[in-house]
């Protein structure tokens, strides 16, 4: 495996991944918990894509589906914004995120570790500090209430990368806005203005990532276990089916993935630093990503924004962690 990060003699990376699975995210999580770069110190759960309930009983059958030698606590978290009304998105991931395939997948073993989402994501930024890389996959209303709970220690982390807004001003929940920053706009403007080393992973490279089926299909015939090659052949069909009616062709958008790309390897996007805020007053604007270019923007905090992907390599290291035997 090519990606730097990826050979097993280096050490691997600990990370926190902040989550509303979906079914973007539960590809990530597959990729995450299976790539040899990365240590998932903890996953914290986030209301989203549907309610709290519903993406912590994803969260623990993706884990289970996964079966890693290493079974990282799973903290639940918000499950409301900070402010405004609730936002879902049924109409993407299904009313129970994961395309409707939960009966399938009962959660048998795992369960629920205790404390608080903010509080897991705040002991391990201090335990670790600029070791640790946070992976924000869903509004950000946990990271928003852990910068709360102590802002020294999550200033002091090495990086969080975080699935969200767009560079292009182009929405994919309203024409401005994309659904993580539309969902908690306050927690986003907050998390934005908050000056951590932020990477902005927005849908202006996102959508450049689309994973095909007929090539996945090709190489998840070398995937084991068996258990889990029938849960990703289960979890992406729906999502499929989701781009085939949005596009035409059956490929998916590889949002969340790509974040957790860039936490195993940070050359897959170039980003430029530039200021950043977000809209989050009510209207049509709200969760719409502003971008600096021009000296007024001074006043805004710096975030890494992603502008270009090497799209075909990320979906390589995709498959070739994914579907490995
Ligand atoms: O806009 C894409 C993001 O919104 C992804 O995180 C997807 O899971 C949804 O939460
Ligand atoms: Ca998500």
């Amino acid at each position: 495996m090519s990606a730097s990060g990826q050979n097993g003699e280096q050490s691997r990376k600990p990370i926190v991944i902040d989550t509303d699975p979906g079914l973007d995210d539960a590809l990530a999580l597959v990729l995450a918990l299976r790539s040899p770069a990365l240590d998932v110190r903890a996953i914290t759960v986030v209301a989203g894509n549907v309610s709290l309930s519903a993406c912590t009983g994803n969260t623990l059958r993706i884990v289970e589906a996964v079966g890693p030698a290493s079974v990282p606590p799973v903290h639940e978290g918000h499950a409301r914004p900070l402010s405004g009304r609730v936002a879902r998105a049924g109409d993407v991931h299904g009313d129970d995120g994961l395309g409707g395939i939960t009966p399938k997948y009962p959660v048998r073993e795992l369960a629920v570790t205790g404390g608080h989402a903010t509080q897991a994501m705040v002991e391990l930024a201090r335990q670790h500090g600029e070791a640790l890389t946070i992976v924000a996959l869903g509004p950000l209303t946990n990271v928003a209430k852990a910068i709360e709970r102590d802002r020294s220690a999550m200033s002091g982390i090495g990086r969080l990368v975080v699935m969200g807004g767009t560079d292009d001003g182009k929405g994919n929940i309203t024409p401005t806005a994309e659904f993580n920053f539309y969902s908690d706009a306050a927690a986003a403007k907050a998390v934005v203005r908050a000056g951590l080393p932020t990477t902005l992973v927005g849908l202006n490279v996102t959508r450049r990532t689309l994973l095909y089926k007929d090539l996945f299909h090709q190489r998840l015939a070398a995937a084991e276990p068996a258990r889990l090659r029938s849960f990703l052949e289960d979890v992406s069909h729906p999502y499929f089916e989701f781009g085939r009616k949005e596009s035409g062709s059956h490929a998916c958008v590889m949002h969340d993935p790509l974040a957790v790309g860039v936490a195993i390897d940070a050359t897959l996007v170039n980003t430029e630093r530039l200021p950043c805020d977000v809209i989050d007053t009510p209207g049509l604007t709200r969760g719409m990503m502003l971008v600096g270019r021009d000296a007024s923007s001074a006043a805004m905090a710096p975030a890494a924004v992603a502008t270009e992907v090497d799209a075909d390599r990320f979906i390589d290291l995709f498959l070739d962690v994914v579907c490995s035997g």
